[in-house]
């Protein structure tokens, strides 16, 4: 049966590392109300002359590297950011000519929270029917630079963060359903009715004659905007259901997973998540800690970040669940 695996993982994030205590001096928020409302301690910031696809190309390269493949081998790349470089074109591209692949087609996969769980379903079709043999994924932000860093912004700036993950989709031949690497099942859902409850407004073609006008700022449209309670509650519900429904779908029962990965929005909603599905702390990987909320990239990351300590290894069956933007909700089971 031909299939698709994750035949490398790679993660970055910027050197620089704010602490709470750094977010006390602009926010108006206490490094205590931070760690009780969220688990954060520390997240990383990219450096003024850092762009997003600098992030997704350090990443980006540890997993060729951690892949064993040669560069010209990837010959497609999905790049999942809500935070590209430029408007246009999309971020993929700024990455492609930084590896060096003229020629290989790019997607930009903007599902936000969900979007690298989005982006491997997309690998996974383009591989399962032959189209393609090796796919760079990337989940990736850069959202330090798109927050209200005034104390106006406090619930949401605290929160979010910047960060890579990558990963190398490559065809497989499954011999063995049980014991080989390959990814079993991907389910996607979104529910644009809740669009609103977390976006940036502005700059906009839906806004007027013009896309962007110096008021926008004044008024904060150009920042990121959460209904926090109404997204947390959703979040509580949606990652559960489609980590059973892709459970399901892979002809497994939550008890045969040995790791679950999910979105690294705020450590009591894995609390939560975990405590619904029945899992013990140790069966989950948590990153919000030291990374903060990195949106595209936190599922990715994380899987990295669990590499790097040995949590996760090759042959474990692995769940990912992921809700964010859109409303938008994901989830796979795949053999690593
Ligand atoms: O990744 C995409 C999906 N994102 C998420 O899933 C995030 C979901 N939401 C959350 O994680 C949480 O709702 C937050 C961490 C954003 C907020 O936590 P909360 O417990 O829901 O707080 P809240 O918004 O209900 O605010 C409680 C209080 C308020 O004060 P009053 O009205 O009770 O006096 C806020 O003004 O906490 C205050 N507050 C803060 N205080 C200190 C809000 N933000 C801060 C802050 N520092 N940074």
């Amino acid at each position: 049966m031909l299939a698709a695996h994750i035949a490398g993982l790679g993660g970055y994030v910027p050197p620089r590392a704010v602490h709470n205590k750094e977010l006390e001096k602009i926010l108006d928020t206490t490094d205590e109300w931070i760690q009780q409302r969220t688990g954060i301690v520390t997240r990383h910031w990219a450096a003024p002359d850092v762009g997003t696809s600098d992030l997704a190309l350090e990443a980006a390269q540890r997993a060729i590297v951690d892949a064993g493949i040669a560069l010209t081998e990837i010959d497609m790349i999905i790049m999942a950011s809500s935070t590209p470089d430029h408007d246009i074109p999309g971020g993929g591209c700024f990455l492609q000519a930084k590896l060096g692949l003229p020629g290989v087609p790019y997607f930009e996969v903007k599902q936000a929270c969900s979007g690298f769980v989005y982006g491997l379903s997309l690998a996974d079709q383009f591989i399962k029917t032959g189209h393609k043999k090796c796919i760079l994924l990337v989940g990736v932000e850069i959202q330090s630079k798109l927050l209200d860093m005034t104390p106006r912004g406090r619930a949401v700036s605290v929160i979010f963060a910047d960060g890579a993950g990558a990963a190398i989709i490559k065809a497989t031949e499954v011999k063995d359903k049980a014991k080989d690497s390959y990814i079993h099942s991907t389910v996607l859902h979104a529910d644009g009715s809740f669009a609103k409850e977390l976006w940036i407004p502005a700059p906009g073609t839906a806004l007027g004659a013009a896309r962007i006008i110096p008021k926008m700022e004044e008024d904060g449209l150009v920042y990121l905007h959460m209904n926090a309670r109404h997204v947390f509650s959703h979040a509580v519900t949606k990652m559960p259901e489609v980590m059973k429904e892709a459970c399901a779908l892979a002809n497994t029962g939550l008890e045969q997973i040995d790791l679950f990965f999910f979105h690294q929005a705020n450590l009591r909603i894995s609390d939560h998540v975990a405590e619904s599905l029945g899992l013990k702390p140790e069966r989950m990987h948590n990153t919000i800690q030291k990374y903060g909320n990195t949106t595209a990239a936190t599922i990715p990351l994380g899987m990295w970040d669990a590499l790097k300590e040995g949590k996760l290894k090759r042959g474990q069956l692995i769940g990912i669940s992921a809700f964010g933007a859109g409303f938008t909700w994901a989830a796979a089971v795949f053999r690593y």
